[in-house]
């Protein structure tokens, strides 16, 4: 059984953070369309003033959606969720929590690294923490270290991808596991949230699809390659961060750089100090899934949604029948 904050959505999908990429208009249109919208809490990057931009973004957030309800209460939001990087380097973690905390953020996701006191934080608050994983060892550990649901990152996802075939890594987890479980990686159709579900998970996990929107904060020309992309333009590389992580190799060849001959970077390389990553990751070079072939099209939020659910629909009825 689903937590609640879970239940009634309009299809089982949440929508997955993306650095630099997701920010209040796309979380409020997400969760206005029906889907979990989430955004990372480091994009909330500038802190003019006394009052930081997350504690901002999140009383903006919150206020947008209870007007559409109050206006929609046959057709209420979705709730949102907060991502949290929990590495090291991270030197805003515990602030941030903190104003997670007060706001009350109802879906906590943690990536990088799993720690107790986030997810107490989470359940303190009455929210819950689903942790992101690309191995069964990491899930069982996400578990013990008080997680309530596990986000499993298969191959060819966006940004941090797993290793591991979605099928193997889902039977896996979902041998001794049977709490919250979500799917991430190429899931861009109704169809394939259809599969998603009929594999083992109860949500599909989606990305790189919602680049593709009038509401990401993406440059236009990223926008434009994801729907000109499909799977085989997609590199594998730890180049830019120090972890495996896939790229559009256009935007590469764009930066000067032949996608064909990366180097390697260790993992300690990795640093989210400056709120920013590497330089040139994410901002020059494009970070995508291998499931863009089938985006075509930038669209506004709600018409994604709308042709997901349509599409889900569809795949429901033609396989009951
Ligand atoms: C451009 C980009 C940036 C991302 N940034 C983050 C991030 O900051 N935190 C995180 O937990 N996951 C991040 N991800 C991974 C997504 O949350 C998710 O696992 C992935 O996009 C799902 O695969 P898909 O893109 O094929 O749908 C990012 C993905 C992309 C494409």
């Amino acid at each position: 059984m689903l937590p609640p904050v879970l239940q009634r959505l309009r299809i089982p999908v949440v929508a997955a953070p993306m650095f630099i990429v997701s920010g209040p208009e796309l979380v409020i249109a997400q969760c206005k369309a029906g889907i979990v919208g989430s955004f990372p809490a480091l994009n909330a990057r500038e802190d003019r003033g006394d009052t930081p931009l997350l504690d901002i973004w999140l009383t903006r957030i919150s206020e947008e959606l209870d007007r559409h309800n109050q206006a929609n209460p046959d057709q209420p939001a979705a709730p949102f969720a907060v991502n949290q990087i929990v590495h090291r380097s991270n030197a805003r973690l515990q602030r941030d929590i903190e104003i997670c905390h007060r706001h009350r953020v109802p879906i906590w996701i943690t990536s990088l690294g799993a720690r107790p006191e986030v997810n107490e934080a989470a359940h303190d608050c009455g929210g819950i923490a689903l942790h992101d994983v690309i191995n069964n060892k990491f899930a069982r550990k996400a578990i013990d270290k008080g997680a309530d649901g596990l986000i499993a990152v298969a191959a060819g996802a966006g940004g941090h991808a797993g290793a591991q075939s979605p099928f193997a890594l889902i039977q896996e987890i979902r041998d001794w596991f049977d709490g919250p479980l979500l799917l991430s990686g190429a899931i861009a159709t109704g169809r394939a949230v259809l599969a998603a579900q009929a594999m083992g998970a109860d949500l599909a996990y989606i990305g790189s699809p919602f680049i593709a929107t009038e509401e990401a904060n993406a440059d236009p020309a990223y926008k434009q390659m994801i729907c000109d992309s499909g799977a085989m333009d997609i590199v594998t590389s730890s180049q830019f961060t120090g972890v495996s992580g896939n790229y559009l190799a256009p935007s590469i060849r764009n930066a000067g750089l032949d996608p064909d001959n990366l180097d390697s970077a260790e993992a300690s390389s990795m640093n989210f100090s400056d709120a920013s990553g590497k330089p040139k990751a994410w901002s020059q070079i494009y970070g995508a899934g291998q499931g863009i072939g089938a985006i075509h099209e930038i669209l506004p939020v709600s018409a994604r949604i709308d042709r997901l659910a349509q599409e889900y629909q569809q795949a429901r009825e033609s396989l009951l029948a």
